[in-house]
């Protein structure tokens, strides 16, 4: 294996030794197996290639002082999956199954498994995808399920520092009735667009509006937001949002702080009263967001006014890595140790 410099390890695609596959047919699945390959033999009128029926995952696993190696709240990874299968009409992985694979994976490449003290992690990422052919729009008769895994360092490159963002109200990531709510494919495509143009503005991410009415925040492109003011936590609720596992952590973490904790739609005029903000998520774990730019009123909110992350954000930021490397109790038993 070649030596990895774990602490400039960035957010990207790397080779390790393995993946885990398994295909469903004929109404079961097969046993997980584990490949060297990177690539797969696919038909060319899989669903997924034709109509995006694709779901996928994205957790992690970390290494504690005593070198045990542990995930983050997989089950609630593996109930997501599940509603986005059900919510493309795909066949859902069995809870077992999803164990099984998660673990064989992680095993096998045990030696990415970044050490503690490093800042960085395995990313585990599950993709369930329609692989049987058909041209007239409709589900497919098979479904494959991978399990790839990556070492990785922070997603937004300035790792714990304020970040740009862009709000754009021309682009939507998700429709009001359509999948925003489910870890699907089409979601991401569709935020390419203003995601490559707020890279090319000079922001990390976009901020997407909800698609209705244009009136209350989001997301970010790829992490749930929220907001601290008056002692509370504020997060967006809303139909076309994906539900984070990590900001469900991050609720229950400033619950425990103190924090009053809300979570309702959040309207864009309140960004002005925000005294801290963050983007959250599995990749992002916190980026702390220092200023939102509206692209369609050319207003700026400056939130991070000297540059740095706030006080709550930091705090919350330690606990939650905290639990997840071992060196804080988790008394919410949200760690599996990977025996
Ligand atoms: N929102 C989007 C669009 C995402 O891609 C992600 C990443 O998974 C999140 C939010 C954060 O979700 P989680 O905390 O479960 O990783
Ligand atoms: C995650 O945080 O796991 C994500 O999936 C975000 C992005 C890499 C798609």
């Amino acid at each position: 294996m070649k030596s990895i410099d774990w602490k400039s390890l960035a957010f990207a695609y790397q080779k390790t030794n393995y993946n885990v596959r398994c295909t469903y047919r004929d109404g079961s699945w097969s046993k997980p197996e584990a490949s060297t390959s990177e690539y797969l033999d696919v038909h060319i009128a899989a669903t997924a290639l034709h109509y995006g029926q694709e779901a996928f995952e994205g957790m992690k696993a970390f290494r504690d002082k005593e070198d045990r190696v542990r995930l983050f709240r997989w089950r609630d990874n593996c109930r997501r999956l599940q509603a986005s299968a059900e919510g493309i009409l795909m066949a859902p992985v069995p809870q077992e199954l999803f164990e099984e694979a998660i673990y064989k994976v992680v095993k096998l490449n045990a030696e990415f498994i970044p050490p503690h003290g490093t800042g960085a992690s395995l990313y585990i990422r599950p993709l369930l995808f329609g692989s049987g052919p058909k041209v007239g729009v409709s589900p497919s008769d098979e479904y494959t399920f991978i399990v790839f895994v990556i070492p990785v360092g922070p997603y937004f490159k300035e790792g714990f520092k304020p970040v740009s963002m862009q709000l754009v109200d021309d682009y939507d990531r998700a429709a009001p009735q359509g999948t925003g709510s489910l870890k699907v494919g089409g979601n991401y495509a569709a935020s390419l667009r203003a995601g490559v143009r707020a890279a090319k503005e000079g922001f990390a991410a976009p901020l997407f509006l909800d698609a209705k009415e244009k009136k209350y925040i989001d997301e970010a492109g790829p992490a749930n937001f929220f907001g601290i003011k008056d002692n509370t936590y504020i997060t967006p609720k809303s139909d076309t949002i994906l539900p984070s596992i990590t900001n469900r952590s991050l609720m229950q973490l400033a619950e425990d702080m103190g924090l009053k904790v809300e979570r309702r739609p959040v309207p864009v005029e309140e960004l002005e009263t925000f005294e801290e903000a963050g983007a959250c998520g599995t990749a992002a774990v916190i980026s702390p967001i220092g200023r939102i730019y509206d692209r369609r009123s050319k207003k700026e909110y400056v939130i991070a006014k000297d540059g740095k992350p706030g006080p709550v954000s930091e705090q919350l930021f330690k606990t939650l890595q905290g639990i997840q490397y071992g060196d804080v109790n988790d008394k919410h038993n949200w760690i599996t140790i990977v025996e």
